[in-house]
């Protein structure tokens, strides 16, 4: 808490780590927790409060660390547990805060509680997931689906009985409404808090507790080839169902035990369903992630709009969050091109709310071509012809120019990035990163930036503008998203151009955004 009662996450920028394409140390081809430590300044230098690292747990690695085989170790792709002890010394040498991914909703069906589980019907630990009996004709219990396409059933042949899998067939789904999960989930929160860990991003949290009845989810009638199988359903009882929020007030409780550790979580939903997860009493996810800007069209009505049913809709005293991007949504810099991009990371960085930046982001990063016989993903990989997948997002970090991009001395496990590497953008003037890095500054040196208020000045088809006011000190913001000239809506002392210099009074060139102090 500072001297005006805001604790770090409220004024923090949240930066996030994919740990297999960050930096690799032993030649492996993938990142490690050393290659993380060895980047610190990166992030350091970029100006965020922390870092949230995607899974290092140990893990067979059928959806990229997301399927858990040991909650409270470490993979040994990424290194040991004295590797991460140092790490966390180092990230708080940084001043930096240090937040792990908790995937509480799924296990690896490598884990041996789900060995354990399926060995018998009788096994103590086969109501540690969700089992159910084949319908009379030996389908499975419901038409729930996949995320990942298939139904979301797989048959045990050995005990007769189909298991719950959310995700890849690999995760199977923990029973929740069991005591025995709870505790031993929160006392594997409680190991990490022990190392020192500041908080979590909680997974999926929105599959917490699917109905227990089991109902069928009703079809969609919008839906699209390209939304992929999975979306051909509503998920209304698969997931966001009214008791996973006491599971998420419960871990709440385990974070308030540590002197009120930072739960940030993902729960995709509409407005209403992602607002559940802050507790009525704020006693929930301090940051349920808000992905709005990820989802919406690249227009300044729209989002104008957005924004102002968000703030809204924010129950009394809750914080706001944006997003930009992630390892699972394509890059900001291929959805609206590198103009817009910068645009984007204005728009991100001068909201009203914490910002989390996807690593690579800061660089203009784009989706990478990936052959086929590269694949990785398990989205991409059972559902060939859509163009789904992930692993276009999620290629190495360009560190520099030479062999590996700096990234591997190795066989990289992804192809690498095709994007200026960060030493020839550190030293440009006009770059993205140079550019990232002045408006963080700025957004940490101006109190309206961070916890000031947010008023909407204009949104029309080209132009967004609105300004942010914390006692006598107002910043207005003023975003082009077209590439033709538009009348500035407002005025003030230019502070940042996304083009560097600054041009005549009363106009925003082609895909500009302009701080102004007014
Ligand atoms: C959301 C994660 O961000 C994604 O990468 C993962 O595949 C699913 N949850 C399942 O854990």
């Amino acid at each position: 808490m500072d001297d005006k009662g805001f604790v770090w996450w409220k004024r923090g920028i949240v930066y996030q780590i994919y740990p297999r394409s960050f930096q690799d140390t032993t030649g492996n081809g993938i990142g490690d927790l050393n290659g993380i430590r060895k980047r610190l300044g990166h992030v350091a230098d970029l100006g965020v409060d922390a870092i949230w690292i995607s899974p290092i747990y140990p893990s067979p690695m059928k959806d990229a660390g997301y399927d858990i085989s040991d909650y409270t170790g470490i993979e040994p792709i990424f290194g040991t547990l004295a590797d991460f002890e140092t790490l966390v010394q180092a990230v708080h040498d940084h001043g930096l805060k240090l937040l792990l991914d908790f995937v509480p909703s799924h296990s690896s069906d490598r884990h041996p509680w789900f060995q354990a589980a399926r060995s018998s019907r009788d096994d103590p630990k086969r109501d540690w997931y969700i089992w159910r009996d084949p319908r009379a004709d030996g389908r499975p219990p419901n038409n729930w689906l996949s995320e990942f396409g298939g139904p979301a059933w797989t048959l045990n042949e050995a005990t007769g009985q189909y298991y719950l899998h959310i995700y890849a067939r690999g995760q199977p789904a923990l029973n929740w409404r069991n005591p025995e999960v709870r505790a031993a989930m929160y006392d594997a929160m409680r190991i990490w808090f022990e190392r020192g860990v500041d908080g979590f991003r909680v997974d999926a949290a929105e599959h917490l507790t699917p109905d227990d009845q089991l109902r069928d989810n009703p079809p969609r009638k919008d839906w699209k080839f390209e939304d992929g199988p999975a979306q051909s359903l509503h998920r209304t009882y698969s997931s966001h169902q009214p008791e996973g929020l006491k599971i998420v007030r419960e871990m709440r409780a385990v974070a308030e035990e540590y002197g009120g550790r930072l739960l940030i979580g993902e729960a995709y939903g509409e407005l209403d369903e992602v607002m559940m997860y802050y507790g009525t009493a704020l006693d929930g996810f301090q940051l349920p992630f808000n992905f709005k800007l990820i989802e919406a069209p690249w227009d300044p009505s729209a989002i104008a709009d957005y924004i102002d049913i968000y703030e809204a809709a924010l129950p009394e005293g809750a914080w706001p969050n944006w997003v930009l991007g992630n390892h699972d949504r394509n890059r900001i810099a291929t959805r609206v091109g590198a103009a817009q991009a910068r645009v984007a990371a204005m728009l991100l960085l001068t909201l009203r709310g914490t910002p989390t930046i996807f690593q690579g982001d800061e660089l203009g990063m784009v989706n990478e071509m990936i052959p086929e016989d590269m694949l990785q993903d398990p989205w991409a990989i059972n559902n060939p012809g859509t163009g789904l997948g992930r692993d276009p997002v999620r290629v190495p970090i360009p560190w520099d120019d030479g062999p590996g991009t700096g990234f591997t001395t190795g066989t990289p496990w992804l192809p690498l990035s095709s994007t200026t590497p960060v030493t020839v953008q550190a030293n440009d003037p006009g770059s993205m990163l140079t550019f990232q890095r002045g408006l963080i500054a700025m957004r940490r040196s101006e109190p309206a930036l961070t916890i000031g208020g947010y008023t909407r000045l204009h949104a029309d088809a080209g132009v967004l503008a609105y300004a942010r006011r914390h006692g006598d000190r107002t910043i207005n913001v003023a975003l082009n998203f077209t590439d033709r000239p538009q009348p500035l809506p407002c005025n003030g002392t230019p502070l940042v151009s996304t083009h560097g210099d600054f041009a005549a009074d009363g106009e925003l060139r082609p895909d500009e955004g302009l701080i102004l102090g007014a």
